[in-house]
């Protein structure tokens, strides 16, 4: 045996024998690295004589070839066995049955929300967005309510510590308001919009969290008036509560940025120790409930988006979501909402493909 073929049935053997890949790549170093065996044979070429160089090149060639593929196909069969092994340690039996597996469900709020854009997207209005983080004219100047006005006070806002680059103090929205402002800038009318969101006030007891969610509604147009804004809560809130017996009773109230505005009350009966939505407030055994705030844009509003007021019109509502819920769905208490409890959230959530739709029935 010539020391070409030693050495090939030395390296082959070696290489089939190699246990890892971190052995393959130490054979293939001491091969056909810069100081390897086969490395070495091909300089030896050189120095040879042109007849001996043409026995012994295709020797050599042949043996770093031999050699190449025989340490690509062992690295090609470890690897195949890592992954197996790999596989077979992550197997999942499908078939087991999901007794003790994790179950998520759907947060009421987020229900809730999904359902209000589904009843508004059926009376043509689209889902607007704007940031929990806001500038004070968004919130408060823009809306009609100066610097020196109450309502500030009132709202028992969370400013930042700093102001933003146009020097306005920065706050946590106390109202999804905003939004109306946003939406106005930044949007040709006629517009129509839902604003559902996170609002903040420095407030906590059972019925107050310092986080909370609102639902702003906005409609600007020519012509718009209080009928257009007593029709839509109207038919949002049959909706939205399933049932056709739903009175509403608009009263008069004060917002900086509706005028005139109108608290809305629905009637209510009580039933098995919780309020039940529908009829009349004023027949026997019913009674109002205050549940919304609304009115009609206030033109300096309009005028501050730069909007004509001699041309366009609108109304706005608000509402909190979490009573909406809560009127619905049973909760009594609104700290829950927020505790992350699982068994509440087990208790009061919905499933991930219960999804809200007015042909299904809105909370189906
Ligand atoms: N932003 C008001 C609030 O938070 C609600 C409201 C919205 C009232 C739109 C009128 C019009 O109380």
């Amino acid at each position: 045996m010539s020391e070409t073929e030693a050495l090939q049935a030395r390296l082959v053997g070696d290489i089939e024998a190699a246990g890892d890949l971190d052995a393959i790549e130490a054979l293939r170093v001491g091969a056909l690295g810069k100081a390897g065996t086969v490395t070495g044979l091909l300089k030896t070429l050189g120095g040879m004589t042109p007849d001996e160089r043409q026995v012994e090149g295709p020797k050599i060639h042949a043996l770093r070839e031999t050699v190449t593929a025989a340490i690509a196909a062992r690295k090609a069969a470890l690897e195949g066995a890592a992954l197996e092994a790999k596989l077979a340690g992550e197997k999942l039996d499908m078939t087991l049955p999901a007794t003790d597996a994790p179950k998520g469900s759907v947060h009421p709020v987020s229900q809730v929300m999904d359902e209000l854009a589904e009843i508004f997207a059926d009376m043509g209005f689209a889902v607007a967005t704007g940031p929990e983080i806001e500038d004070d004219w968004r919130n408060f100047t823009a809306l009609n309510i100066p610097e020196t006005h109450p309502a500030r006070a009132m709202h028992d806002t969370f400013y930042f510590p700093d102001k933003d680059a146009e020097g306005r103090a920065m706050l946590l929205r106390t109202h999804t308001s905003p939004v109306q402002i946003r939406t106005m800038m930044s949007q040709e009318p006629p517009i129509r919009i839902i604003a559902p969101g996170r609002v903040y006030r420095s407030d906590s007891d059972a019925t107050h969290t310092p986080m909370f969610h609102q639902v702003e509604g906005l409609v600007i147009d020519r012509g718009i008036h209080m009928g257009h804004l007593k029709w839509t809560l109207e038919t949002f809130l049959k909706a939205y509560f399933e049932r056709d017996d739903i009175v509403l009773r608009l009263r008069p109230s004060y917002f900086p940025f509706t005028e005139p505005s109108a608290e809305v009350d629905v009637g209510y009966k009580q039933e098995r120790g919780r309020r039940v939505v529908g009829g009349n407030g004023d027949d026997e055994g019913h009674a109002w409930m205050e549940l919304l705030g609304s009115g009609m844009v206030n033109r300096r509003v309009i005028a501050n988006c730069g909007l004509d007021p001699d041309v366009w019109q609108g109304f706005a509502f608000g509402v909190g979501v979490d009573r909406l819920a809560m009127l619905k769905y049973g909760m009594d208490d609104l700290r829950a909402f927020f505790d992350g409890d699982l068994r509440w959230l087990s208790h009061y959530g919905f499933g991930a493909l219960s999804v809200p739709t007015l042909s299904g029935g809105i909370s189906a």
